[in-house]
């Protein structure tokens, strides 16, 4: 087999059409991501059935684009990638049919990718764009988004991967936990990027939010407990904290003037921030972040100390945060572990690390036949 196969990666599991050409996992000629942000900011979050429709609306344009970015023709590609799941079961379904008619119609090999595992090979597609040091296992993963938030140990054994995973959330993701707090103070969507931007503004000491601890908590974990030791995450408890801070600091009536300012004001500058948002609000958004950053952080290191982890991959929309990038590489510093991040564009949903994932089952020869199917709730393992 040709180790440096060009590879079409598609992605339409969430809000954003993407598509992406990457040579043989690590070289990356083109990376397309159409974002749908504007079509559910009125809804404050994803609306399923307006996303299946942006990328049907989307998609053609969007490969033509990665394919004429990377400077090729149809006929140059080895294979076309798609992302099978998980995600929402209408636009994962648009991906998927594009990419079988496309491949039936090339006559091009067919591979089907986990979402989740598109998101640990986009820290290892960064990795070998910039220079790409051999992996020190055992690698640890985290990935962290607006739908997911999960740990596994991953292991490669000639190109295969496979992964264990030892954490998940029992209710909302990390990225949910901050765009549902966005919304609840009156901030813009996607609340990830703007709770980052804002939080350097307040005291993230000002407000204690705590998390309970989950080890091993309710039967069902007690079952998988015995399969090793469990890092699980809960997400759901501090939206509750946010939301009755606001109500016992009064703070309705600064949030609906912050909301009708945001529907004229849609791209405020800094200052335009600050004036709409006073100091106890920014407190609590700093507070707010500083405690997601440092749960994570403590469950994710826990596991690692508890695995002997030398790699840690972190990746996932909330990964592109800032506060989180620093205090992880603070403590990988500390318990001498590697954290690897992607770039901020490869950190959230794309395309390249679709393609890039695609790379070792195209080694193996692990291709999908037309019966494909998005699957909405797919385990990675
Ligand atoms: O990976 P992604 O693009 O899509 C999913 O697979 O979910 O992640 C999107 C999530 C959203 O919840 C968004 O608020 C969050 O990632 N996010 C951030 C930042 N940028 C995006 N969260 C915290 N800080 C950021 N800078
Ligand atoms: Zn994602």
């Amino acid at each position: 087999v040709n180790t440096e196969p060009l590879i079409l990666g598609i992605e339409s599991s969430c809000d954003e059409t993407a598509a992406a050409v990457v040579r043989g996992g690590g070289e990356l000629l083109s990376s397309v991501v159409a974002s749908q942000i504007p079509t559910h900011t009125l809804y404050g979050g994803v609306v399923p059935e307006l996303a299946s429709r942006e990328h049907l609306r989307n998609i053609v344009p969007v490969v033509r684009g990665a394919i004429e970015k990377a400077g090729l023709r149809y006929a140059d590609l080895d294979a076309i990638a798609v992302t099978r799941g998980p995600g929402l079961a209408g636009a994962l379904l648009v991906g998927v049919s594009f990419a079988k008619t496309f491949a039936w119609a090339l006559g091009k090999p067919l591979i089907g990718v986990n979402h989740i595992e598109g998101h640990i090979h986009a820290v290892l597609l960064e990795a070998a764009r910039n220079g790409g040091a051999a992996l020190e296992f055992p690698v640890l993963a985290l990935v962290v988004s607006g739908g997911h938030t999960h740990l596994y140990l991953a292991e490669r054994r000639e190109n295969l991967w496979s992964y264990r995973e030892v954490g998940h959330t029992r209710d909302d993701a990390a990225g949910e936990a901050f765009d549902k707090t966005a919304k609840m103070l009156g901030l813009s969507y996607p609340g990830g990027p703007v709770i980052d931007r804002l939080a350097r503004f307040g005291n993230p000491r000002a407000v204690p939010f705590t998390f309970s601890n989950l080890k091993h908590a309710d039967r069902n974990h007690r079952e998988l407990g015995k399969l090793g030791p469990r890092f699980d995450f809960s997400y759901s408890g501090i939206k509750t904290a946010v939301l009755r801070h606001i109500e016992v600091q009064e703070m309705r009536e600064s949030i609906e003037r912050r909301r009708a300012f945001l529907m004229t004001h849609p791209k405020p500058t800094d200052g335009e921030w600050q004036s709409i948002c006073d100091a106890h609000t920014l407190d609590l958004i700093a507070s707010f972040q500083f405690s997601m950053v440092r749960d994570l952080g403590n469950r994710a290191f826990a596991a690692a100390s508890e695995f002997g982890v030398r790699t840690l991959l972190v990746s996932g929309g909330v990964a592109a945060n800032s506060a989180l990038r620093e205090s992880f590489e603070e403590r990988g510093r500390r318990s001498h572990c590697r954290i690897l991040f992607p770039s901020r564009p490869l950190s959230t949903d794309n395309a390249a690390m679709i393609a890039s994932a695609a790379c070792s089952k195209w080694l193996t020869q692990d291709f999908a036949g037309l019966e494909l199917s998005g699957e909405a709730n797919l385990a990675l393992r």
